[in-house]
């Protein structure tokens, strides 16, 4: 098996107050853009050849991975005009295969950090002789995702995406975002208008007979569509939780890239990265968060579960805490930000502005 599709369009926005000229994929997570990370296990799975079905800010894809060879793999790019949809975008992507009708072809979602297995998705996929196979995982709430029940031999019984009755939560096992097609399935998938695999192409295959097969699993897993998980997913590969040979360094309580300085008696634990260029100042203690390249954290701060955008400043014993903050914004000393909060690109926040502890 050599070949996958990314799928790293569609709307993307989640992120993008923080990031604006940068797609979801390409905000650095453990150091390094995301999409590194699915790049590298792909490849440390075998596969050689990778379509990047892209939409939006695509222009930043290639500049940045080039032809793959960096990687080891063979890269190509392909932009729709338009959204065409995760089914349409595979299909747009069809011409740029290589593997014959019966060869399984890999599709990823551009925005999962997982530990999957994808071999032994390929080999369920064979061993079954599935049209499609998906790769399953449990969650306790599964609304936010394509639910996925099967029968006793893994075989998907229905598809409902995104479920909106409490009828229709039949189970906890959700599709995880990566699929192995056999590639005749794939030009089937209409051409030319936005398609959805997962409300479109999965249940009129499911109607006509074809056979999908399900894998799940319990390896890690996180959909990193929110700025919170995102920061999670950026500690979990540092820490080693999240399996990526793409980590630029030793896996453990810390990551700091070797341009950035960071005073002796700073704290850094809880997979926390310092990107390049980044300086961070005596006594501050940042868990559990993601400083982007040329950040300033100042002395005294303290920072967790939070991701400060490239060339933000954080100021002197601010404290921050499940908070994002965006590229160039600065926060001022003796601010008090918690749970939630956004700062958006470039804004400032005077001194000691906002806080939500009682008044001193
Ligand atoms: N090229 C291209 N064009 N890619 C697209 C488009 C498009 O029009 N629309 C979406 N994508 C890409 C996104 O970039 C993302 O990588 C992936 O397809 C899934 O889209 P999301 O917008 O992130 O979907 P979701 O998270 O709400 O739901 C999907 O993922 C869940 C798992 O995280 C579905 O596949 C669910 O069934 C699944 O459970
Ligand atoms: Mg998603």
């Amino acid at each position: 098996m050599t070949e996958a599709i990314l799928l790293v369009g569609g709307k993307g926005t989640r992120l993008r107050p923080l990031t604006v000229h940068t797609p979801k994929p390409m905000v650095p997570a453990a150091g390094v853009p995301f999409l590194t990370h699915q790049l590298a296990r792909a490849k440390a799975a075998g596969v050689e050849h990778i379509v990047l079905a892209t939409s939006y800010l695509a222009e930043v894809f290639e500049p940045y991975f080039g032809d793959g060879s960096a990687l080891g793999l063979h890269l190509e790019y392909v932009t729709e005009e338009e959204p065409l949809g995760t089914g349409g975008a595979i299909r747009n992507v069809a011409s740029r295969l290589h593997s014959g009708p019966q060869d399984p072809v890999l599709v990823f979602n551009g925005d999962i950090l997982t530990g999957l297995d994808i071999r032994k998705l390929v080999h369920t996929h064979e061993t079954a002789g599935a049209d499609v196979s998906l790769h399953l995982t449990r969650v306790t709430d599964p609304r936010a995702y394509g639910l996925v029940p099967t029968d006793a031999t893994g075989r998907v019984q229905a598809f409902l995406e995104k479920p909106q009755t409490p009828e229709e939560i039949v189970t906890d096992q959700i599709n995880a975002g990566a699929y192995v097609f056999r590639r005749s399935v794939i030009d089937t998938i209409p051409a030319g208008r936005p398609v959805s695999v997962e409300r479109e192409t999965f249940p009129d295959l499911l109607a006509a007979g074809a056979h999908l097969q399900g894998m799940v699993d319990s390896t890690y897993w996180l959909d990193l569509g929110t700025p919170r998980a995102f920061v999670r997913g950026s500690a979990d590969l540092v820490l080693g939780r999240a399996p990526s040979p793409a980590v630029p360094g030793r896996c453990g309580d810390r990551l700091v890239l070797p341009s950035a300085s960071v005073a002796d008696d700073a704290k850094l634990t809880g997979g926390t990265v310092i990107g390049e260029h980044a300086v961070i100042g005596a006594g501050a203690r940042i868990s559990g968060s993601a400083v982007l390249a040329g950040a300033v954290v100042e002395p005294g701060a303290v920072v967790t579960d939070s991701l400060v955008g490239a060339g933000a400043q954080v100021g002197a014993r601010a404290v921050l805490d499940g908070v994002v903050v965006g590229d160039r914004a600065a926060v001022g000393p003796d601010n008090e930000l918690r749970e939630g909060v956004r700062v958006w690109c470039e804004a400032r926040i005077p001194a000691g502005a906002v806080r939500f502890s009682s008044d001193q």
